[in-house]
């Protein structure tokens, strides 16, 4: 199986309400061969009319954070714990969180990356544990089966609070750390 296959089957995905309201399924996009995974929330509108993550305006303050630590959209993955917009962007729910998971779990299976990043608080609750805490446990290293994971503030926090950009710049540098030791094609 590859990325690109799993992507055509889940276009046609009506495992939850979401699907209902979607424009656009938003999969994830990067090369099938990317060492580093980035775990979103869920399509914004923008995405959703795009059917690509991170678009909007927490897209381009993540492609900032990319720069910080040399990497591009081109050699990493970036996907969401949900792939169709909850809409007016509330937080997706549970059910509707176990029913996409599944494809997230084939997209980990086939990517393998050599490290995950979580971004925002939902992402890090579904993959490192139920009761994580943001404000806590940014930048500590977890492990997802075997995989050295992460969580960061999420872009749109970084907005809306500007003052916990400093902590987010030292979790970029822990994770630019990390890709140094353990990736290979990724500088
Ligand atoms: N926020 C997310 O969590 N994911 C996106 O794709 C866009 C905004």
């Amino acid at each position: 199986m590859t990325l690109s296959a799993l992507c055509e089957q889940c276009q046609h995905c009506t495992g939850c309400g979401l699907s209902q309201t979607r424009n656009k399924l938003v999969f994830g996009v990067g090369p099938e061969n990317a060492e580093v995974l980035f775990i979103g929330e869920g399509p914004g509108q923008q995405e959703d009319l795009q059917g690509e993550p991170f678009v909007g305006a927490a897209g381009h303050l993540l492609d900032d954070m990319l720069l910080i630590v040399d990497l591009g959209r081109d050699n990493c993955y970036i996907a969401n714990i949900v792939k169709c917009r909850p809409p007016g962007n509330r937080d997706p729910l549970e059910t509707e969180q176990e029913a996409c998971f599944p494809w997230l779990q084939q997209q980990i299976e086939i990517l393998q990356p050599k490290i995950i990043v979580c971004l925002g608080r939902i992402s890090a609750q579904k993959l490192i544990k139920p009761d994580f805490r943001i404000t806590r446990e940014h930048g500590q290293w977890f492990s997802y089966n075997g995989i050295p994971i992460m969580a960061m503030y999420h872009p749109s926090a970084l907005l809306r609070d500007p003052s916990k950009r400093p902590e987010s710049f030292r979790d970029l540098k822990i994770l630019q750390q990390k890709v140094s030791e353990l990736c290979t094609h990724t500088p």
